[in-house]
């Protein structure tokens, strides 16, 4: 059985004023029987990560480079990330495949640069409308896991999250149906190569999750938590999320 995680991906939002969200968490982290994550702009690493050490909190970044240290001039390295008090980082976001031209091969490269800094990388993956609309889902999501994981990855250092491109912050989400197809279908991608301990990585749903819809996916198959945008903003969502995913 994978571990449960309520991951929260803030994105380019908070400043310093805004961790008093992560102090109005704690009693919903408290309660909670699943792990819990949020991952802040860099900025907010170590500051955030210096009050999650009183609760039960894991602290994530959003990207890194393939590199550990070098002319980047404005990245950020999985070594720097660890030592800033982050013990996950999420990889391939839509956002950064789309923004950034970041292929499925940098994402492999990404993936081993996290894993060699000790950090578990949060793999995403997901269609875009016109895919769907094409009916090549499952070959894309497909490709994505095959092509984003290195093969060297152990599952206690991978979590992948199906996020369908269309579903992000549009407040639309596929419905449960469609959601099993694909988590069930990267399940058996994952044992096609992994064997049993495919059923150790976490698969995560992302795409408009919020308080009033959670329950009903995390009864889905396959379906280990969720990767949360917008309602991880505010604590009374993302806690009601973090409730649902302890319940289910
Ligand atoms: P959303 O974002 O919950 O705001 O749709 C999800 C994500 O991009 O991870």
């Amino acid at each position: 059985m994978a571990r449960k995680l309520a991951a929260g991906n803030w994105k380019m939002n908070g400043v310093e004023a805004d961790l008093s969200e992560v102090d109005a968490l704690a009693s919903a982290v408290e309660a909670a029987t699943c792990e819990v994550l949020l991952c802040p702009p860099a900025t907010l690493i170590a500051p955030m990560a210096a009050r999650a050490g009183l609760m039960d909190l894991y602290v994530g970044g959003q990207t890194c480079h393939t590199a550990q240290t070098g002319a980047h001039t404005g990245d950020i390295s999985a070594r720097m990330l660890a030592d800033a008090g982050a013990s996950h980082v999420i990889l391939g976001h839509s956002e950064r495949r789309a923004d950034h031209g970041e292929s499925s091969v940098d994402v492999a490269l990404q993936v081993g640069a996290a894993i060699e800094a000790g950090l578990i990388a949060i793999v995403c993956v997901g269609e875009t409308e016109a895919e769907r609309d094409a009916g090549v889902t499952l070959q894309v999501v497909a490709a994505q896991v095959a092509g984003s994981i290195p093969t060297g990855a152990k599952p206690e250092q991978i979590v992948v999250a199906y996020e369908p491109v269309w579903a992000i912050g549009t407040g639309r989400t596929p419905t449960l149906e469609q959601i099993a197809e694909v988590h069930d279908h990267i399940r058996s991608e994952l044992a096609a190569r992994r064997g049993g301990a495919a059923q150790d990585i976490p698969l995560l749903y992302g795409g408009s999750v919020k308080p009033g819809n959670a329950a009903e996916i995390f009864a889905v198959s396959n379906v280990d938590g969720a990767l949360v945008g917008g309602a991880s903003l505010k604590a009374a969502d993302f806690g009601g999320i973090i409730a649902a995913l302890s319940a289910a």
